[in-house]
C-alpha cells in the first residue's frame, strides 16, 4: 500500500490533501439553512489512484463516505421514499463532505458552492475544527454516534479492506492506535465528548446507531421531523424498509460493489459487513476490555453520555 498521507492540524490526523486545502475550508460560507451531516468516521481516503478510480469514488460518495446508512435514510426523506429519485440523486451528487480535497477533482467546499439550497452536507471533524460560519450562522447538525467498542471493529476492518488507508496492522496494534486518537480524524473519545456538549447550545438532534438499529422507525421520525417534513406511515415504512441492512447490502448503490478491487477488496471483507450491535465482543480480548474500560471511564469522565454495547 502507499503509505498513508495523513497530516495533522491542531493535533488532528487529517488527510494531507484536506490540510493543503485548510484555509478554504475554514473559510467555507454556511448558510442558516444548511444541514451537516456530523459523524466520527470509519472512512477517509488517504492515497491517490488512477482519475477513473477518483471518478467512480467521487460517483459513488465513497471518497467522502461515513455514515452510509444516515446518509441514505436522509437521502429517502429528502426524496419522499422515492427509491428512484434517491438513486438518480445519489449519482448526481451525495452530500459534499466539507474537508474532502482532491486536486484536480473540485473540493467539497466547491461543490457545496455550486449547491442550490437548501444544502445538505456532510463532515467528519471535531468541533474545534468546524467552519466557523456553521455555528454563525446556527445551522442544524445531525450527529451519528456509535458505541466505541463497535466503531472500532468497523474501522479496523474497513482500513484492512480499503486500499487507499493505512494497513491498520494487527488488530493489537490497531486496539492502541484508535485508543491513543491516532487514525484519520482523531480520538473518537473527543469527537463524541465534543458534539455532545453542543447539543444543547445549538440545533442539534444527536442520534445513536444503537438506537437507530433498535427502534428504525421511532429515529428516523425524529430525522424527518428535525428535518422539517411530514411524510405518511407508508412512506417511513418503505424508507425504514429500502435502509434496513439487508436492503443496502444488496443495493448496488450503496454496498460499493461496483468499486474497484484495487480500492475496495470485499474479498477481504464486504463494505456492508455486519450491521449489528455487539460485534466487539468477537474481537475483544477479556483483558483488552477490562483495558478499554478503564482508558473509557477516564476519558469520558463527566459526560453524561450513556451507550448501549449490546441489544
Ligand atoms: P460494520 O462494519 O460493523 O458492519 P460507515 O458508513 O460510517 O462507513 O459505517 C459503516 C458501518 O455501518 C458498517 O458497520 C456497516 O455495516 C454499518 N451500516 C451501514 N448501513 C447500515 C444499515 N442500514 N444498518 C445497520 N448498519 C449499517
Amino acid at each position: 500500500r502507499s503509505p498513508p498521507q495523513l497530516r495533522e492540524v491542531a493535533g488532528i490526523p487529517l488527510q494531507a490533501t484536506t490540510v493543503d486545502n485548510w484555509s478554504q475550508i475554514q473559510n467555507f460560507e454556511a448558510k442558516p439553512n444548511d444541514l451537516l451531516i456530523c459523524t466520527y468516521p470509519k472512512s477517509g481516503d488517504y492515497g491517490t489512484r488512477g482519475e477513473q478510480d477518483l471518478g467512480l469514488l467521487s460517483q459513488h460518495g465513497l471518497l467522502t463516505s461515513g455514515t452510509t446508512w444516515i446518509q441514505e435514510i436522509v437521502d429517502m426523506i429528502e426524496q419522499n421514499g422515492d427509491v428512484e429519485k434517491c438513486q438518480r440523486a445519489i449519482i448526481q451528487h451525495r452530500h459534499p463532505f466539507i474537508e474532502w480535497a482532491r486536486p484536480p477533482q473540485p473540493s467539497g467546499v466547491e461543490k457545496a458552492k455550486a449547491m442550490p439550497s437548501p444544502r445538505t452536507l456532510r463532515t467528519h471533524l471535531p468541533i474545534q475544527l468546524l467552519p466557523p460560519s456553521f455555528w454563525e450562522n446556527n445551522c442544524k447538525f445531525l450527529y451519528v454516534a456509535r458505541n466505541a467498542k463497535d466503531c472500532m471493529v468497523s474501522y479496523y476492518h474497513f482500513q484492512r479492506m480499503n486500499q487507499m488507508l493505512p494497513d491498520p496492522g494487527t488488530w493489537e496494534e490497531y486496539f492502541e492506535s484508535f485508543t491513543n486518537g491516532k487514525v484519520g480524524w482523531g480520538s473518537w473519545f473527543d469527537h463524541v465528548k465534543g458534539w455532545w456538549e453542543m447539543k444543547d447550545r445549538y440545533q442539534i438532534l444527536f442520534l445513536f446507531y444503537e438506537a437507530i438499529k433498535k427502534d428504525p422507525k421511532h429515529e428516523i421520525q425524529k430525522v424527518m421531523r428535525f428535518m422539517g417534513k411530514n411524510l405518511d406511515e407508508t412512506v417511513l415504512d418503505k424508507i425504514v424498509q429500502e435502509t434496513s441492512f439487508e436492503k443496502m447490502k444488496e443495493n448496488p448503490m450503496t454496498n460499493r460493489s461496483t468499486v474497484s478491487k484495487s480500492i475496495l477488496d470485499q474479498s477481504i471483507s464486504p463494505f456492508m459487513r455486519k450491521g449489528t450491535v455487539g460485534d466487539w465482543k468477537n474481537h475483544f480480548t477479556v483483558a483488552q476490555n477490562e483495558r478499554f474500560d478503564k482508558i473509557y471511564r477516564k476519558k469520558m469522565e463527566g459526560t453524561s453520555i450513556n451507550f448501549c454495547m449490546e441489544l
